[in-house]
């Protein structure tokens, strides 16, 4: 099913034309929301600048709040061994999360800080141009269709939005404790 979504306004996405590097040092000092006093380091995002596939996660757990790396724990390996399953190696798509910063104890993202952190995920975009994004778990799938909807209920289902496709799938977490999924 592909689902026409209009109520995104393209402006958005608009935003200067720094590349991908400026925008990761313009963050990584970054201090606006309390989220910067207990991290480690900002995780960025990695992977291939010019990517057409890009992957949006919560948030860095523990793992990824040590290397600066998204996707490195647990979940990670999971996610990593799907997509060469699938025939996709890291270094061809662009992996990224919503926050950027880890929140204490790997507690969910509060609304605060999903509307601090989503500009920044959206230059990602703006930047990379991917034509499909494929959106992790509900954090990721809501902050991106600016929609409060179950990802049980829409996983696997393929959204138009003005710039991308959007592809929302389960969490790779969600699949560590819930094998079926
Ligand atoms: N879970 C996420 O959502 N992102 C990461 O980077 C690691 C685990």
């Amino acid at each position: 099913d592909l689902y026409h979504i209009d109520n995104i306004g393209s402006s958005q996405y608009d935003s200067e034309s720094m590349t991908l590097s400026e925008l990761a040092d313009s963050l990584r000092n970054c201090t606006k929301c309390c989220l910067s006093e207990g991290r480690t380091q900002v995780v960025f995002g990695s992977g291939n600048q010019h990517a057409s596939v890009m992957f949006v996660g919560e948030a860095p757990g523990f793992h990824e709040d040590k290397q600066g790396i998204p996707f490195v724990g647990a979940a990670g390996k999971l996610l990593t061994d799907l997509l060469e399953a699938v025939g996709l190696s890291r270094s061809e798509i662009y992996i990224a999360n919503i926050i950027k910063c880890r929140p204490p104890n790997n507690r969910n993202p509060q609304p605060n800080e999903v509307d601090t952190c989503k500009p920044f995920l959206l230059q990602q975009i703006q930047i990379i141009q991917p034509s499909l994004v494929c959106s992790l778990g509900n954090f990721s799938t809501q902050a991106l269709l600016d929609k409060k909807i179950g990802i049980t209920k829409i996983h696997g289902q393929v959204f138009q939005l003005p710039q991308f496709l959007l592809f929302p799938l389960y969490h790779p977490a969600a699949a560590l404790h819930q094998a079926n999924l």
